[in-house]
């Protein structure tokens, strides 16, 4: 969500500002969970080095190299737009846009290729992000059609007309998306969309749609697939007050036990990163 409509700052932030509450992440020794289909050099061994960096179950990295590291991500990424530092509004800070395409380009890149789906799609940016990035794997890229817009939720960025819902993509003639139209409240998955390798959940960002949105598709992601939540950031949660009611969503489905372990934010970067270890 970038766009500022009805929602208030909760609090002034200061450019480079140190966050306060993020943990910095300052040497290589990055714990884990446990053992993925990523096997890590540092593995779950000493839950104490957890402890220290985490704020909860939220872990802070430092750099996109971290995450690499972490999962012992070895593909590289491409970035292939070159207008992610222009900065158009109050949410532009500390280079967001550009860390946002960082993570989930490294993120398509390295998980491994098969089906994709992205929640949200606008103009169809973070699609073309992952078509290009995992140029082997089918975007099924899904956004409310404008005629049902009424029944959209509050935390809406926009509502876009046909034409311009994933026209971005379109322009650039990405080959390897499926555009789907849906409002993710009653959505019935079509059958195909099964052992997803990354979920992007980045629709309707009030607190009962990043639950209902993640619990829609969660039977559906593979054992070592990702969820990723944007708009789930530690550092800013107290500035922006729909990253703190998309980040309650996630709290929430910890609560409940589905999401387990951590969730991985790269610092500056809007990106929740989860990885799915059991298949449930
Ligand atoms: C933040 S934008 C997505 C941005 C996109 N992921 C990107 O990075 O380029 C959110 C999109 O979700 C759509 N949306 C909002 N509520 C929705 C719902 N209930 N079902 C499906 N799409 C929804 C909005 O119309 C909007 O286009």
């Amino acid at each position: 969500m970038h766009q500022v409509g009805t929602r208030n700052l909760a609090k002034p932030f200061k450019e480079d500002d140190p966050p306060g509450q993020s943990v910095s992440m300052t040497n290589k020794l990055i714990p884990r969970e446990s053992p993925g289909i990523h096997q890590n050099k540092a593995t779950f061994r000493d839950d104490s080095i957890c402890k220290k960096r985490a704020v909860g179950r939220f872990l802070v990295l430092d750099s996109i190299e971290d995450l690499k590291d972490y999962f012992n991500f070895q593909k590289s990424h491409r970035i292939f737009e070159s207008d992610l530092d222009i900065v158009n509004n109050p949410c532009d800070i500390n280079r967001r846009k550009y860390r946002d395409a960082e993570v989930l380009s490294v993120m398509a890149a390295n998980a491994p290729a098969g089906r994709i789906l992205d929640i949200g799609t606008h103009l169809g940016r973070s699609a073309a992000r992952m078509a290009v990035n995992s140029p082997r794997s089918t975007i099924y890229t899904v956004n409310i059609h404008p005629d049902d817009a009424r029944d959209a939720g509050l935390l809406v960025t926009d509502i876009l007309s046909e034409e311009q819902i994933g026209s971005f993509y379109r322009e650039r003639n990405i080959q390897n998306i499926r555009q789907l139209y849906a409002n993710t409240k009653y959505w019935q998955v079509p059958e195909e969309l099964s052992d997803l390798s990354l979920v992007y959940v980045d629709g309707c960002h009030d607190t009962d749609f990043v639950i209902s949105d993640t619990k829609l598709v969660f039977s559906r992601v593979r054992k070592g697939g990702f969820i990723l939540w944007h708009d789930f950031t530690p550092i800013y949660r107290d500035n922006f007050s729909w990253i703190d009611t998309a980040m309650r969503g996630v709290e929430q489905l910890i609560r409940e036990g589905l999401i387990t372990g951590f969730v991985l934010n790269v610092r500056n970067s809007w990106i929740g990163i989860w990885q799915k270890l059991q298949a449930l």
